[in-house]
């Protein structure tokens, strides 16, 4: 990834002292989640026969736009800031097939000895204004250096392929419209929202019913 630090005003703090280290202690703390996450998928796949995870992605947020959030917050551009108060430079979205899958997922993510879960945000059980759905999830990991441990903040989001797709969709409107879509987009758009966690419902009844029927095989 190019990195612009002429955006920052850089300030020693006490753990991390510049961006080449951000970035590098991020980019560990990611790699150590996706290993976690695809021992479950396969240790999963061992025991039920069967992969909770369709597929995951992740990203370090890039520089400008954690400067544009500090900005947003009110805060300097400083390291010591960003790693305090942006919780998602780090970002991993697991993507499942079933509702039931999240809650299992995050359930066996929180229960590592070396997690600690920060936040939980279920905006499943509480959609947002605009209908979004999904499992948010800020942990804290170890990241082990040559010296000293740090523990670095990750965000993690968990959702059906089908809210994924409507998250997408949705997000890709906002940002053409800069936040400001048309009245009748939104509303279409909170519209297919209630039709996704329908069709997440129902697909999941129908896996359920499967399930019962090859258990009586
Ligand atoms: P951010 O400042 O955007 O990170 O939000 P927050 O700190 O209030 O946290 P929240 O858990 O609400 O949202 C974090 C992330 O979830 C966002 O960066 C998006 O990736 C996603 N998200 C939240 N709300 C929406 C939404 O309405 N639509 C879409 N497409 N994504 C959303
Ligand atoms: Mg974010």
């Amino acid at each position: 990834m190019e990195l612009d630090l002429s955006n920052f005003d850089v300030k020693l703090s006490d753990d991390i002292n510049s961006w080449e280290e951000v970035n590098l202690l991020y980019n560990s703390a990611l790699k150590q989640i996706q290993t976690k996450i695809e021992i479950l998928n396969e240790e999963f796949q061992e025991v039920h026969r069967y992969n909770p995870i369709e597929h995951v992605k992740s990203r370090v947020k890039a520089p400008e736009s954690i400067v544009k959030k500090l900005k947003r917050n009110g805060y300097e551009s400083t390291i010591e800031n960003m790693v305090r108060y942006v919780n998602d430079i780090a970002g991993i979205r697991i993507i499942c097939s079933f509702t039931s899958d999240i809650y299992r997922i995050a359930e066996m993510i929180s229960n590592q000895k070396d997690i600690q879960v920060l936040t939980v945000k279920d905006y499943i059980m509480n959609p947002k204004q605009s209908g979004y759905r999904s499992y948010h999830m800020i942990v804290s990991l170890p990241v082990y250096l040559s010296d000293r441990i740090v523990n670095v903040k990750v965000e993690i989001q968990i959702r059906t392929v089908a809210m994924d797709f409507w998250a997408s969709l949705e997000h890709k409107i906002q940002y053409k419209f800069e936040g400001k879509a048309p009245q009748h987009i939104n509303s279409e758009l909170f519209e297919c929202a209630s039709m996704v966690a329908n069709l997440d419902e129902k697909m999941l009844q129908l896996n359920d019913e499967i399930l019962a029927v090859e258990a009586g095989e």
